[in-house]
């Protein structure tokens, strides 16, 4: 179930941490904070702080953290639910309702529905009309014709404050209904205004072809690009995706799997029924799986822009893919000459598109040739570079068939022995097996392990440097939320270079704009345990040092500045590898 932000609000109002946490433990008081011996380790010394100004606690011993739902999670071994239920008993707040006995939530879901279908039927009903002359305007300008958007059943939302209201209203919506669907949204005065102005609206389907949610893109004039609904009782981002009932229906082969609406509308109007994308996140497990189900040849292939970002994210899509079903087989579309698949199919044709299709790179292809990125490989340094990188994508191959397969071909292709390859990948394997026994073994609890800050943001060892510069703007961020926008513009969350970095600031991001009371708590429901373990790190360990606006500047310079290549902290230097090379090719 889903609570509400006041809710949860009001819960963390109503219990704070330091009084949640001194009937588990002793605290002492320690300037305006609390300190602790840790409940979640062997602790001699109090190594856990209570920070009573951002309502949070950190075991700088076990990296133990978050806010007081983290606490209750933890130290009761419940999920997030269950911990709202403690803390809203133990100050007798009612839970609120989640939708009561089945009946009443099926009603509330068929409300839902309903509303959503009388918006989108409006929205559509207003594009194809005089007054949505603008928006109508604006797919043609976009190629997209007409019986595109009946079957999409596009739309445009008026500019105006009320234009959507007033049509539910007169059909007997309530405006609380309509907040509750976020179709409107409430200003801090009290007024009830629309969420979607001035914007084409794209309806976001389920497979029974409810309409669940919408994304409206802006025609011109500032604002995000697109907006999306937010979740709701009936809408869930991670777990659908844009145009998959239309895809469903064409029982596919293959599922194209596309960053932006604009790109799957487009494919789809030239004959692409199997395209989906997610919807205004990255992909989830849960879509990687449905999509690979639902793909009869359990083929997948990621088509993203063409830019960095699209090639990054199509990177961390094929991890996911593998993890979400290790039997699909997922390729990486290279589309030269264009910026995404709408552009190129207007550029050259479905035609052309589907001969890229077919020409589309296997996924370890595409990782290993984005070793050589940024190198000369006529230069022999950059090779030994180039092969250091490549030892490492082969070392997370897990069948050693294939790891043999790709072994011989870099072999050939670079005119290196393979056993110097073989043997340096087999090192690589070991030394990281053992880095994962070291810590198992180590003396700390299997509990407190999960809280080592490198589970958690493995990339942190391959760039420290990144990585502490991320966490310096992050912790800024937090102390000066008002800087946020600015900061976004100079580095946005995808120039991150570590993954939970990102992942944090992305968030931050997105919540920091939607919440009014910003605290670490905004994360608790999204974050694991760990996750808020980390952040909480990230907090406590920048209180005693003050980031001025130059030291930020610096940190952002770090991060823009990040080349792709491997860290300093390998265990083989450049020249030795480099060495290596060379005398195996003179022994050969
Ligand atoms: P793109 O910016 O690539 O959009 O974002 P697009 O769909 O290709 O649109 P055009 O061609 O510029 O009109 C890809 C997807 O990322 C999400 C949307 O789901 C979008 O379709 N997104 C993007 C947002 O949710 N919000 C934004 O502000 C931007
Ligand atoms: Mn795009």
């Amino acid at each position: 179930m889903r609570f509400s932000d006041e809710f949860l609000y009001n819960l963390r109002q109503n219990n704070p941490i330091e009084q949640v946490m001194s009937s588990y433990v002793t605290l002492k008081k320690q300037g305006r904070n609390y300190a602790c011996v840790c409940p979640f380790h062997a602790d001699k010394n109090p190594s856990c702080i209570v920070y009573t100004d951002t309502a949070s606690y950190y075991c700088f011993g076990c990296h133990a953290g978050g806010d007081v739902i983290t606490f209750i999670r933890e130290i009761e071994n419940v999920d997030f639910n269950e911990a709202v239920k403690i803390l809203a008993d133990r100050v007798g707040m009612i839970m609120p309702e989640d939708g009561g006995t089945d009946g009443t939530k099926a009603y509330k879901k068929a409300r839902l529905l309903e509303m959503n279908r009388t918006a989108a039927n409006f929205y559509y009903s207003v594009l194809t009309s005089k007054s949505g002359i603008k928006g109508q305007m604006y797919f043609q300008s976009r190629g997209i014709k007409p019986e595109t958007v009946k079957k999409y059943g596009l739309g445009y939302a008026p500019d105006k404050w009320s234009a959507l209201r007033d049509y539910m209203n007169s059909k007997k919506f309530s405006d609380s209904e309509l907040i509750e669907a976020k179709l409107c949204v409430m200003s801090q005065k009290g007024t009830v205004y629309d969420m979607f102005r001035d914007r084409v609206i794209f309806p976001i389907l389920d497979v029974s072809r409810n309409v669940i949610a919408f994304g409206g893109r802006i025609i011109d004039g500032s604002g995000p690009k697109y907006l999306n609904s937010p979740e709701t009782y009936v809408f869930n981002k991670g777990k659908n995706l844009f145009s998959f009932n239309f895809a469903k229906k064409a029982k596919p082969e293959k599922i194209i799997l596309a960053e932006g609406y604009m790109d799957v509308v487009a494919l789809n109007q030239a004959g692409f029924e199997n395209a989906v994308a997610t919807l205004g996140t990255a992909l989830t497990l849960d879509q990687a799986s449905l999509i690979a189900k639902n793909a009869s040849k359990k083929e997948v292939i990621v088509s993203y822009d063409s830019d960095e970002a699209g090639r990054a994210a199509a990177q961390r899509a094929i991890k996911i893919f593998a993890q979400a079903d290790p039997d699909v087989s997922v390729s990486i579309l290279n589309i030269e000459g264009a910026k995404d698949p709408d552009e190129y199919i207007k550029k050259f044709g479905a035609q052309r598109f589907r001969l890229l299709l077919d020409s589309s790179e296997n996924a370890m292809e595409f990782e290993l040739k984005k070793c050589k990125d940024g190198l000369d490989l006529s230069k022999e340094a950059d090779k030994a570079k180039y092969l250091k990188k490549v030892l490492y994508v082969l070392a997370e191959i897990p069948s050693p068939i294939d790891r043999e397969v790709y072994i011989s071909k870099i072999a050939d292709e670079q005119d290196v022995g393979k056993e110097v390859l073989r043997s340096q990948v087999a090192r690589l394997m070991k030394s990281r097996e053992k880095s994962e026994k070291d810590l198992k073994w180590s003396g700390i609890t299997a509990r407190t392990v999960n809280h080592f800050s490198d589970d958690v943001n493995p990339d942190a060892k391959k760039y420290p440097k990144e990585d502490k510069a991320e966490r310096g703007i992050l912790a800024y961020l937090f102390d000066s939320p008002e800087r946020l926008d600015e900061i976004l513009k100079k580095v946005p969350p995808d120039k991150f270079v570590t993954a939970f970095n990102k992942k944090v600031y992305s968030a931050f991001a997105k919540k920091a704009k939607n919440t009014e009371h910003f605290s670490i708590s905004v994360f608790a429901d999204e974050f694991s345990n760990e996750e808020m373990g980390k952040i909480s790190e990230i907090i406590a360990k920048s209180r005693d040092i003050t980031i001025t606006d130059e030291v930020v500047e610096d940190y952002i310079r770090v991060v823009l500045s990040h080349d792709d290549g491997i860290g300093d902290d390998e265990n083989i230097s450049d020249d030795d590898f480099l060495k290596m090379v060379e005398k195996m090719k003179k022994n050969r």
